[in-house]
């Protein structure tokens, strides 16, 4: 099968996690950049990296990379990839684009000339001199940096943060992908108890359900290259049966999921019981300072309010301190917060082990994270 580059593409801050999971999914010989991972493979591990990884947002076919300063490049070197391979007569072919640094700045007038050079190459065989867009999309994006540019193809379509599991949500949800990362930056594991107490749509619960069950987190979602004529149909039905034979049914998970929000529990069971882990999950309306933590060695993830985005001030800063006093009095767990509050240290009384900085959306937050005892061998 032909091998092409593949690109990974994250939040900035999270390459290092889709790297390690890529590794895990087995592809080797990994690259890492700014906000993308690549690595050489073929179609069926295109396949495989939209439906298994948990952290990346999209998977892109790299088609051409070249250098171009000039109109005059670009378009030359976009005519001379193998569009015709690729491109049905009826495709709905979208041209995105970006850049940054390039001398080239001008985005819309990249898009246009990147769209004249495919439509050029694809008249040498189709022979028409309009072309209908009826059929399945195809996004090509152009996106120069420091003057390269990079043309792919989106295989995944909508981002892999839309898993599908997702109907209703809270103010201020976290992407799935955001919420596995958490966890895979976390010394969770799948024997030790799991909490979430301001757990909103259950996003971050219902990503370690999946994570714990080993649910591959895009086995119920579609992705735009199902639909394209060079991707053989059966790549997906493959990739698909490897993922369900993996799951893991037989562990028992201990995953504790509230929220002082009854409406947003109500949202929570919902959806879990859409990702299909509403059996491994336990739900509870209450409020942080009655929490009572159902055990040691637990660990604790959470995107509490910010106050920047939702909920008083005074009302957040109160919610730190007390998660503060109550990690405190039990040294065993590890705990671990995302927010974007500079004060969160002081107020949780307790400097953090490590602290990450990274991207919720667009809002620069910080991951603190706080170490327990480490649980003992064999328990
Ligand atoms: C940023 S949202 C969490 C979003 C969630 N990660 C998701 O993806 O939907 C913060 C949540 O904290 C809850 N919350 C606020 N104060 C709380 C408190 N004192 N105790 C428990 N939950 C609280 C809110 O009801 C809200 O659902």
């Amino acid at each position: 099968m032909k091998e092409f580059k593949i690109q990974l593409t994250c939040s900035f801050g999270l390459e290092a996690v889709v790297k390690r999971e890529a590794e895990k999914l087995g592809f080797e010989s990994l690259s890492v950049s700014d906000g993308y991972v690549e690595f050489t493979g073929d179609l069926k591990d295109m396949a495989k990296a939209n439906i298994g990884l948990r952290a990346a947002d999209k998977v892109l076919l790299v088609i051409g990379r070249f250098q171009a300063v000039t109109f005059e490049q670009l378009f030359d070197q976009t005519y001379e990839l193998p569009w015709t391979d690729i491109i049905p007569k009826d495709a709905n072919f979208i041209i995105t684009g970006k850049s940054f640094k390039s001398t080239l700045s001008s985005v819309p007038a990249c898009q246009s000339i990147v769209e004249k050079a495919v439509i050029k190459k694809l008249q040498t065989k189709y022979a028409i001199s309009r072309f209908p867009k009826t059929g399945t999309e195809y996004t090509i994006q152009a996106a120069l940096l420091k003057n390269t540019v990079t043309i792919t193809l989106n295989t995944s379509g909508h981002s892999l943060h839309k898993r599908g599991y997702r109907h209703g949500q809270v103010i201020a949800p976290l992407k799935e992908t955001m919420a596995a990362a958490l966890i895979e930056l976390s010394y969770w594991r799948k024997d030790r108890i799991f909490l979430d107490p301001c757990c909103g749509s259950g996003t971050i619960p219902i990503e370690a359900a999946m994570i714990g069950r080993n649910i591959a987190p895009g086995i119920m979602r579609k992705f735009a290259a199902e639909g394209w004529e060079f991707v053989p149909s059966d790549i997906w039905k493959e990739a698909r049966k490897e993922a369900y034979a993996a799951i893991d049914y037989d562990t028992p998970l201990r995953i504790y999921s509230s929220d002082i929000n009854r409406h947003a529990i109500e949202i929570s069971k919902v959806n879990a019981e859409n990702a299909g882990v509403d059996d491994c999950i336990e739900f509870e309306c209450v409020p942080f300072n009655k929490l009572k933590l159902k055990g040691d060695y637990g660990v604790c993830i959470a995107n509490p309010p910010y106050a920047e985005r939702m909920g008083d001030l005074a009302d957040v800063e109160r919610l730190y301190r007390d998660m503060g006093n109550l990690f405190r009095q039990n040294d065993t767990w590890s705990a671990y917060f995302i927010t974007s509050h500079e004060g969160f240290e002081k107020l949780y009384g307790r400097r953090a082990d490590k602290k990450r900085k990274l991207f919720n959306g667009n809002v620069k937050t910080d991951y603190y994270q706080y170490f327990g005892k480490r649980p003992p061998k064999n328990s």
